[in-house]
Formats: structure tokens, C-alpha cells, sequence
């Protein structure tokens, strides 16, 4: 099929990359110059495991490209709506300028018969407002949310777990006959993952905007259930990583996302659920999801607990002292700082006098955009070097797994550990002569 894919960020690059590689003819469209010219030149603007193989494979069947003028989308059968939809400024609603905005350049290429699918995080309700717009040229508007998770997104747009499509539906929520033409088009551009057993939910606008919501405030809940267990345990000397294990092994709770640690962080959840929660209010319902607020509460919570025990851990104050951050991505397998929970935890401690040294493997270039006043050393072992106290921020395998106690300890006299993401083996560390400090662990 041809396909438009408008906005080439995280969402609209590897969908683009992802669709060509399904066998579709592909444009995709950015106003952003630079973005086009890199991924023309088959290079990924951002870090992301198997990107810039499948958008060499994209390009050199011909079957791939990228342009900043949207009349190139002209002629595809559909166009997938792929731009940000970031926290306003001032709130913590989100901002539809970029939807509304690319919208409006699409309308002028639109030709009656097109499909446009809404892939953005957006309210819900604003599919329904922009179907006016769309059927008003005698196109279709289709909403069709995206799950993927950035260091999995090819994997997850090759072959998600499920396919969400909300169409045009009428009084009793029946698809129109433009919602059923309009879900077919959409089925036959995911045939690959759908005739592998792939579950496909066609929805109502509303439903289908409100799944990916929902998707991302029950993994945020879920992250600062467990983070408020940690906060419990501190008080009671009790340990959440068994505590996690244990209720995990009922299958109902499941033990993924129950990481504890420094919380959640990133370009979606937290904007996912501030929006969620402004958008709830709106319609009346704010009672409805005020937990959200109390999960954002827990999260932000967790940043100061981590900065706390390394003041506890350096006697008190860190002022003067040097302290080495392992991580600076917001999670491993990304480049990515929005929101990062392990930069802000850096952040502090530089901004109470710490000295701060940051290493991470990927993401060192954009966390120096985002925080300049901290020094960043690439090296891992250099950054380790002389530390006072080591903050483990973001759980890589270069430290996770690759990194030994004894390692450490050869490089640097000082001698604590604070673990933000319950990562490592305390009795390692210990053994090797370290105060070990987790969170939410003895
Ligand atoms: C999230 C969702 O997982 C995706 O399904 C969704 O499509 C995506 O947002 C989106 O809306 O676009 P992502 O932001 O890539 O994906 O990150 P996650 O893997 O969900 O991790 C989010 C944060 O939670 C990270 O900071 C991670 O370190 C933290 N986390 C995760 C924990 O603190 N504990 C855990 O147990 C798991």
C-alpha cells in the first residue's frame, strides 16, 4: 500500500522504517530539514537498537523516503498522524498544536477516498473534533495508538501485541460503513502481524484514545505502586525486591513494571498522566483519576529519597563531594533525557554543592543540552575514578551486569554505593567493603 507517515520523531520514524520493511511504499514527512536529511541518508536522529538497519533496507529497495514538503504525501491511500504531543508549558495538559498544525497542511493533499490514522497520544475526544475536518474533503479519520516502548520500538512496531483501531461509529456504536472501509484499509496494512495471530480491536474514536491512556497510567500505577511499598520498607526495615518477587508470582499482579527504584520518567508516561488527569477534569471526572496525581507525587518522591541517601551515605552533606551518576537516559537501550529520573537526581546534588561526574553509553550528548552545569566523562571506569560515592541511575548492562564491586573498588577509595535501581547484589558490594544503600531495601 502507500503510506504517509506525518512527523518523523521516535513515533513517525520508526513507524515509517517499520511499514517500508512490512513491504508498504512509505513517505514519510517532517518540517524539521535535518531530521529528513539524516534519515534520507539512512541515519536514525536518535539512538534506537536496529533503527538504522531497517531504514538502510527501507531506502535501498526504493520503497523508503523522507521529504519536508507535505505534497509528497499526495497519493497515498493512507497517512498516519505521527507528531508529538508534548506537556503545554504552562500545565500539564497536552499541547495538540503540532496535531492541529499538521493537520492543516495535510488537508490540502487530502483526496476524497484517503484514510488518515491518528497514531498520536492524544485526549480523548480529539479524534472526533478532527473527523469534522477530515470527512469535510471526503476523506475518513481512523485513531490507531502506538505502544511501542522506545529501545523495543522496532520489535514493537513489527509485531505488537495488539493492534487498537477506532473508527467512525454510530448511535449504538456500530462502524459506519466509512469506519468498516476505513479499519479494512488499516487491517491490510497490519496483514503481516495480523495473519500471525496478532489481536486486532476495532473501537469507537473514544475507546481506542482512551486505550492508550489507560495502557500508560496502569504501568505509571503500577511503577509507583511499588515505589510506595519501597517507601514502606524503608520504615520497616523490610526488603521490596523480595516483596515484588513474592506478589509477582501471582500471575493476576505479574512481576514486570514492578521495578523499584527512582521511578518512572520519559517523553510519555509522566506527560501521559498529567494529560490524562487535565482532560478527566475537564469532563467532570477528575475524581475518577485523582490517583494519577498521587502516583506523580510517589515518583517525584523517589528522585529526592535517592538524592537523600547519598547525602546520608557521604555523612550528612555532599557539598564538596565527589559523586559519580552511572546513567543519564531516562531508561538502557535509549539516548533518551526527557524527563530523565537519573538526570534530575544528578542535577540536585550538583545544585547542593556535590561535585558531579555523569557517564552514560548513549545518552551523554543530549543530557549535556539538557544540563549543561554537570561534566560528563564517556568513559566509564574514568567517571568511576576517585568517586567519593557512586549513584547507579540508569540500570545498563555496562553496570548492571559488567560492572563488579571489586571492579570498582581497584578504581576509587570511596566506598558507597547508592543503588537507584535495586539493580545490583548487595552482598557483592558489601563483601567488597562498600556501604551498599538501595531503595526501599534494608
Ligand atoms: C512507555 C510504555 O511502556 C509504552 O507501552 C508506550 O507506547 C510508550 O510509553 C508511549 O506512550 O509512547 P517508554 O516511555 O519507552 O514506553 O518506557 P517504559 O519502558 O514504559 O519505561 C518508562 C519508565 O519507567 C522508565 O524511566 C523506566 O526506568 C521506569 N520503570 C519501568 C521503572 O521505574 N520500573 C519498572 O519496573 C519499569
Amino acid at each position: 500500500m502507500k503510506l504517509s507517515v506525518i512527523g518523523c520523531g521516535y513515533l513517525g520514524a520508526v513507524h515509517a522504517a517499520a511499514m517500508a520493511s512490512l513491504g508498504h511504499d512509505v513517505v514519510g514527512i517532517d518540517i524539521d530539514e535535518q531530521k529528513i536529511r539524516m534519515l534520507s541518508d539512512g541515519e536514525a536522529p536518535f539512538f534506537e537498537p536496529g533503527l538504522t538497519e531497517l531504514l538502510e533496507a527501507g531506502l535501498t529497495t526504493g520503497r523508503l523516503r523522507f521529504s519536508s514538503d507535505p505534497h509528497d504525501a499526495e497519493g497515498a491511500d493512507i497517512h498516519f498522524l505521527a507528531v508529538g504531543t508534548p506537556q503545554v508549558k504552562d500545565g500539564s495538559a497536552a499541547d495538540l498544536s503540532f496535531v492541529d498544525g499538521a493537520m492543516d497542511r495535510l488537508l490540502s493533499v487530502l483526496r476524497p477516498g484517503d484514510v488518515v490514522a491518528g497514531k498520536s497520544t492524544v485526549p480523548v475526544g480529539t479524534a472526533a473534533r478532527l473527523a469534522h475536518v477530515v470527512n469535510a474533503v471526503g476523506a475518513t479519520l481512523a485513531w490507531n495508538p502506538e505502544f511501542l516502548r522506545e529501545g523495543w520500538a522496532v520489535k514493537d512496531t513489527v509485531s505488537p501485541d495488539r493492534v487498537v483501531i477506532g473508527v467512525e461509529t454510530d448511535a449504538v456504536g456500530a462502524p459506519t460503513p466509512r469506519g468498516i472501509r476505513a479499519a479494512d484499509l488499516l487491517k491490510e496494512v497490519y496483514s503481516a502481524p495480523l495473519s500471525s495471530g496478532t489481536p486486532c480491536i476495532i473501537t469507537d474514536y473514544a475507546t481506542a484514545e482512551l486505550v492508550k491512556v489507560a495502557a500508560n497510567a496502569f504501568l505509571a500505577t503500577k511503577i509507583s505502586f511499588i515505589n510506595a511499598m519501597a517507601e514502606i520498607a524503608e520504615v520497616t526495615g523490610a526488603d521490596v525486591t523480595t516483596l515484588a518477587d513474592a506478589i509477582g508470582h501471582d500471575e493476576r499482579i505479574g512481576r514486570r513494571f514492578l521495578g523499584a527504584g527512582i521511578g518512572f520518567g520519559g517523553g510519555c508516561l509522566p506527560k501521559d498522566i498529567r494529560a490524562f488527569a487535565a482532560r478527566a477534569e475537564e469532563l467532570g471526572r477528575g475524581a475518577s483519576v485523582d490517583f494519577l496525581r498521587s502516583m506523580d507525587d510517589i515518583n517525584m518522591r523517589r528522585r529526592a529519597r535517592a538524592v537523600h541517601l547519598v547525602e546520608e551515605a557521604l555523612g550528612g552533606s555532599v557539598f564538596g563531594r565527589r559523586v559519580t551518576v552511572l546513567g543519564a537516559a531516562f531508561k538502557p537501550h535509549s539516548d533518551d533525557v526527557r524527563d530523565s529520573p537519573g538526570l534530575d537526581v544528578a542535577a540536585r546534588l550538583h545544585g547542593l554543592g556535590a561535585i558531579v561526574t555523569v557517564t552514560d553509553p548513549a545518552a551523554i550528548d543530549n543530557a549535556r543540552k539538557v544540563s549543561p552545569q554537570l561534566s560528563y566523562v564517556e568513559n566509564r571506569d574514568d567517571a568511576i575514578r576517585d568517586a567519593d560515592a557512586i549513584v547507579l541511575v540508569t540500570e545498563w548492562d555496562q553496570y548492571r551486569r559488567q560492572l563488579s564491586a571489586v571492579h570498582v573498588a581497584s578504581l576509587t577509595d570511596g566506598r558507597v554505593i547508592v543503588d537507584g535501581r535495586n539493580s545490583f547484589d548487595p552482598a557483592e558490594w558489601r563483601a567488597a567493603g562498600f556501604d551498599y544503600y538501595g531503595m526501599g531495601r534494608p
